[in-house]
């Protein structure tokens, strides 16, 4: 990899101004803010602990939910650093203002090894302006720049690009590395067969994505709501389903690009079926769908059924790359959760490099306890897929070159 690396640097006594990404899920009980999933901190601590061992005095830089540029404490990160603190087992100091005399004030007491997490930079407008004064303002508490924020590096703005013109060393963190490794290094020359699974909700979100690997993969499985969009191309029924009715025409013109490249594109053979969206549901399989005989009418599909399940099994079991984003089902329900569990255990008792690219599929393989069992798992959502369409992020095209 081209790029400056933190295992690259010389940090005893160094001001580090470290970007992570600390947008994790959160949820007010009476009052007071939980995290209900901490992955993203807890995937920051490798880079942090090399840090703190090292001797660098670590100032963490984090955006937390889309305050718009103003003061809103409802996305203060203050719980963030409390949370922090328990898992490293050391004290988190906090800046209560991301930028000015406060932060330089509590950074010029630190120790080496000392971590200062500044409050949310999204507080300042200039953060997703990418202002340069404020880019400049952020970067004179530090020494020495550090992106770890994988899942915020498509974004552009002063604390995850702009910054890193104004210090001698911009370095990628271990998580970074490994996101780069996986997402880029490994699915350059996959090894093949190369089979990509593909859910979600939308066509539109997933084109971009669809376009690149198809110059590159044996295999797409499809599934989620966005393969009935492509059944509408093929004139299978889909009943009340969700289907974007001005993406039918780009679903057909999907079809015949991979038939010109010779690529599998297999959309679900069966589906289940249910009246009623909730936790209680009994949904039922469609059978075999045709041209003719597709999802019933006032029935919406919410999950790939038996027969898809099995077809998508021996696909997995002979792969030797397998790329997976987003859930072939509402797996948030229980019973429309079957088909994303089952390709989920297929996919975690391969023998493929399995990547798992962020957002809902991820959630969702954790949610089956299966996270371990997977080679990757990336911890971005956006920056994941458009990292995947091959477009250049910029907080990864702003770091120094090695
Ligand atoms: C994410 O959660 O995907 C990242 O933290 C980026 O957040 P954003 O979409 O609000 O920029």
């Amino acid at each position: 990899m081209s790029k400056l690396s933190v295992r690259d640097l010389t940090l005893s006594g160094k001001r580090v101004l470290l970007r992570v990404d600390f947008n994790v899920p959160t949820e007010d009980r009476n009052g007071v803010t939980h995290i209900t999933d901490d992955t993203r901190i807890r995937e920051s601590l490798p880079t942090l602990e090399l840090l703190r061992s090292a001797g660098a005095k670590v100032i963490l830089m984090a955006h937390f939910g889309r305050p718009k540029g103003t003061v809103n404490l409802k996305y203060t990160l203050r719980p963030v650093a409390e949370h922090l603190a328990k898992l490293i087992s050391a004290p988190v100091g906090f800046s209560p203002e991301v930028v000015g005399a406060v932060p330089a004030e509590l950074i010029s007491k630190m120790a080496n090894g000392d971590v200062l997490l500044l409050e949310n930079v999204r507080f300042h407008a200039e953060e997703e302006a990418n202002d340069s004064t404020f880019a400049k303002a952020l970067a004179s508490l530090g020494d020495i720049f550090v992106n770890d924020a994988f899942g915020a590096a498509h974004r552009a703005h002063a604390s995850t690009a702009g910054i890193a013109q104004h210090l001698p060393q911009a370095a990628m963190g271990l998580l970074m590395e490994r996101e780069l490794q996986y997402l880029h290094g490994e699915l350059s020359k996959p090894a093949s067969p190369f089979l990509v699974i593909l859910g979600g909700s939308k066509v539109s979100d997933k084109i971009g994505v669809i376009k690149a690997l198809m110059e590159k993969a044996n295999t797409f499985l499809i599934g989620g709501a966005m393969a009935y969009t492509f059944y509408r191309a093929l004139g299978i029924p889909t009943g009340k389903s969700r289907v974007e009715a001005d993406k039918i025409a780009l679903a057909q013109e999907i079809l015949e690009l991979a038939k010109r490249k010779g690529v599998q594109f297999l959309l679900p053979v069966d589906n289940l079926e249910t009246q009623e969206i909730s936790a209680t549901a009994q949904p039922r399989p469609t059978g075999l769908l045709s041209a003719g005989k597709g999802i019933s009418e006032d029935w919406e599909a919410v999950d790939i059924g038996p027969e898809t399940i099995q077809r998508y099994r021996t696909e997995i079991a002979t792969a030797k790359t397998i790329l997976w984003n987003g859930p072939l089902g509402i797996f948030e329900l229980p019973p429309f959760a079957s088909g994303t569990r089952a390709i989920a255990e297929a996919v975690a008792s391969s023998h493929a490099v399995t990547i798992i690219g962020g957002g809902d599929s991820v959630t969702a393989v954790k949610q089956f306890g299966l996270g371990d069992k997977m080679s990757f798992c990336s911890t971005g959502g956006g920056a994941s897929l458009e990292l995947l369409e091959g477009k250049v992020l910029p907080g990864v095209a702003a770091l120094s070159e090695r």
